[in-house]
């Protein structure tokens, strides 16, 4: 909104809460129009897309957690993919033809490579990946008909929140991810966190992540819709955004408890299966042909993290 856009909200808030709505109106200063049903749901989807009258599609409808998708990997498969065909279809009957793609650095799959570039072939070792693998799949092979012009945006590790502390991050149930768990921990929701492995080959023996905040994930969807609008000749183009830095998970410790001036009690436990001893981007893609980089820093997320949570210990209203 703050670049001019005027976008249009459809989520079945599976995964996330109406109450966040009011406040994104508080934040932007004006009505937001939004829709709650399932994306999967093409009839419905239609409809949205013949009242709509869109210039494009950010597509972020779906289930992201690495753990779950294997314990569920129908709904998994169901869900992402289900997603992409209505939000396509739609697209085809309407004649929207610019999408942008939130896909993820799992698509690197099992690679020691670091820092990772795009040119990196894609594979996954779980249902989650392979979503993301074949939806990009799917986008290049629909953007060879020359039908739509897709960006796929490979996230590394999305943490933060705005400034306001008015929105952020709410997973349901125990979080999976680092930075809602640390949160918890300094809010006193949770006991402690655990540290999965200190023994991987790093300075500290911790893991490395490309953490970056979600408000440069932000401004390089703008970026990317821009670049899209003005090279109408590339059909599709993938797009790493991450800082292209490491930071391990006892580094977020302690610069969580200095940013929050709370404690985070930890233990180092075993290593979590199938995690990495080092995840971080190679970001000069997206530097040069997007003209968009990084520029929050660790100790921003991580006081903009506290912000939203001391502010919100309990998330969302229900
Ligand atoms: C980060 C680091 C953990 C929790 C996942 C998905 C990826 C993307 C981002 C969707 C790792 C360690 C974590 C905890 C810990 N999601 N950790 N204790 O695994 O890098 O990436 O989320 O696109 O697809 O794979 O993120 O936040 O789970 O873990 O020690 O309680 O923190 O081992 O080193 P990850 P994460």
């Amino acid at each position: 909104m703050a670049a001019g856009h005027e976008p249009v909200i459809a989520d079945s808030h599976v995964n996330s809460r109406a109450s966040v709505l009011p406040r994104l109106e508080e934040l932007s200063g004006t009505r937001i129009e939004s829709h709650a049903f399932d994306l999967r749901d093409v009839d419905k989807t239609s409809a949205l897309f013949a009242d709509g009258h869109f210039d494009a599609v950010i597509h972020f409808a779906g289930l992201k957690a690495v753990g779950e998708s294997s314990e569920m990997p129908l709904e998994y498969y169901d869900n992402n993919l289900g997603t992409t065909f209505a939000i396509l279809r739609a697209m085809e009957r309407h004649g929207v033809r610019t999408l942008v793609f939130s896909s993820s650095a799992t698509v690197y799959g099992e690679t020691e490579r670091v820092p990772m570039p795009e040119e990196l072939p894609t594979s996954s070792t779980n249902p989650y990946g392979w979503t993301k693998v074949m939806q990009e799949q799917i986008l290049r092979d629909v953007a060879a008909t020359g039908s739509v012009q897709v960006a796929l945006l490979r996230y590394f590790n999305p943490v933060g929140a705005p400034p306001s502390g008015r929105i952020g991050e709410d997973p349901r149930g125990i979080p999976n991810n680092l930075m809602p768990f640390i949160s918890r921990v300094a809010v006193g929701r949770r006991e402690r966190l655990q540290v999965f492995g200190g023994d991987y080959p790093t300075p500290d023996g911790t893991a490395l992540r490309d953490y970056i905040h979600v408000e440069d994930l932000a401004a390089g969807h703008v970026a990317a819709l821009q670049y899209l609008s003005t090279h109408r000749d590339v059909q599709v183009r993938e797009w790493n955004l991450g800082t292209g830095h490491g930071t391990s998970v006892l580094e977020m410790v302690a610069a969580f408890e200095a940013g929050s001036g709370q404690t985070v009690p930890y233990e180092i436990v075993g290593r979590r299966a199938g995690d990495l001893g080092a995840v971080y981007a190679d970001a000069t893609r997206a530097e040069a042909e997007l003209g968009w980089r990084a520029t929050r820093t660790i100790e921003d997320m991580c006081t903009d993290t506290w912000r939203w949570q001391e502010a919100n210990p309990q998330g969302y209203p229900a």
